[in-house]
């Protein structure tokens, strides 16, 4: 995992999803572009290329941000998530065909400085139906292609899993800025029914998705707890976690993912310390905790990836009575080894 910063090999999972994407965007583009021949004979082919990348790259963007929710909500959608990576990265590459078109086709026929032109061609900034909304795909672009450079574990081992995180948060933002580039970009067109329909069904899903997914978590979070006992906070019957799964919890501000595995259960921190994965989704397989998100392992019994992997999670104290599991909220530094509650035959 963290030897040689190459924490997920090339399989043939990645490469189906790979191929996938590469299948699915090709096919668009061919419709796309044989529909705008058709329906718009005059229209040029560079108008056509323009339109038919920023559309997918809209479109696959839509995509990046409801995988997460979408994942919240049902493990069904976790395969998308396996490597949501090369989507944004494919998108970017996408994005990059439409901006570079269009600078060339809109700024690159004077005698201004293309990047010079798209700050100046259009100096409507205090208008907003004259707003020069190419600059926001400028700034878009320019975020993306940050993200796309970084997104490699090189850089999210040199950066910190938290900077990067933040960083790849960014992802938000270039929504924002697209979400006006394409408003202020059709107010000033006549085609501005068609697109801000589909850019108001777009928004809807992604926020939509995004509010459900946050009631979700936050009613699993707020689920009542049971009785203390000697810093042991009674959390659930055992037969509530399914053999090799876990049941998420948090207490006192700790994320537990509590597992059941081999007539035990043991716990250990639920972030995973690639990309902060919900180990609590994943399920033991091989006697590793496997992340659902790019496969990281860690033994339950210490939180520790099996050498020579070197990751390591917070554990916590666990007990069983009867059929009753408590947890010690309290958590033991990354990789210390926990006693696992016995079920005794339950
Ligand atoms: C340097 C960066 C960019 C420039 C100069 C630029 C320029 C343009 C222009 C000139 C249009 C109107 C095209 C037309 O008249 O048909 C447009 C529309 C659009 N752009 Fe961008 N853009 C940039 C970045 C982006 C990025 C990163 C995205 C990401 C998905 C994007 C998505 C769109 C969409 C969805 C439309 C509306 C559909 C269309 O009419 O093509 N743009 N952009
Ligand atoms: S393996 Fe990537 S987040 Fe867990």
């Amino acid at each position: 995992m963290a030897l040689n910063y190459l924490p997920v090999s090339w399989n043939g999972q990645k490469k189906l999803y790979d191929w996938t994407i590469a299948g699915l965007a090709t096919v668009y583009l061919v419709i796309f572009c044989g529909l705008q021949a058709v329906l718009f004979p005059d229209v040029t082919a560079e108008t056509i290329i323009i339109r038919a990348t920023s559309t997918l790259a809209f479109l696959m963007l839509h995509v990046i941000l409801i995988i997460g929710p979408l994942c919240r909500l049902s493990t069904r959608f976790l395969p998308l998530l396996y490597n949501r990576r090369h989507l944004g990265v494919s998108m970017f590459l996408v994005a990059s065909v439409h901006g570079i078109f269009s600078v060339i086709q809109f700024h690159s026929r004077g005698n201004v400085d293309p990047l010079v032109s798209l700050f100046t061609s259009e100096p409507g900034y205090e208008h907003l139906s004259q707003f020069p909304f190419q600059t926001l795909g400028f700034f878009a672009l320019l975020i993306l292609f940050l993200m796309a450079a970084t997104s490699h574990d090189f850089w999210l081992k040199n950066l910190s899993p938290r900077v990067w995180k933040t960083l790849h948060m960014g992802v938000y933002v270039v929504y924002g800025l697209l979400v006006m580039h394409v408003l202020l970009g059709v107010l000033q067109q006549e085609t501005a029914t068609v697109y801000t329909v589909v850019l108001g069904i777009g928004m809807a899903l992604v926020i939509g998705l995004h509010l459900a997914a946050a009631i979700v978590s936050q009613r699993t979070d707020s689920r009542p707890l049971g009785q203390a006992m000697d810093g042991f906070v009674e959390v659930c019957d055992v037969h509530e976690i399914a053999e090799n799964r876990a049941k998420t919890l948090m207490i006192n501000g700790q994320n537990i993912a509590l597992f059941r595995y081999d007539g035990k259960v043991s716990a250990i921190n639920n972030q995973c310390r690639h990309q902060n994965g919900p180990l609590g989704e994943g399920k033991i397989i091989d006697g590793c905790i496997t992340c659902p998100w790019h496969g990281y392992q860690y033994l339950p019994h210490n939180g520790q990836s099996p050498p020579p992997f070197t990751e390591k999670v917070e554990t916590y104290a666990v007990k069983c009575i009867s059929t009753r599991v408590w947890v010690d909220p309290t958590p033991a530094p990354p990789g210390t080894p926990q006693t696992p509650a016995l079920l005794n035959g339950q």
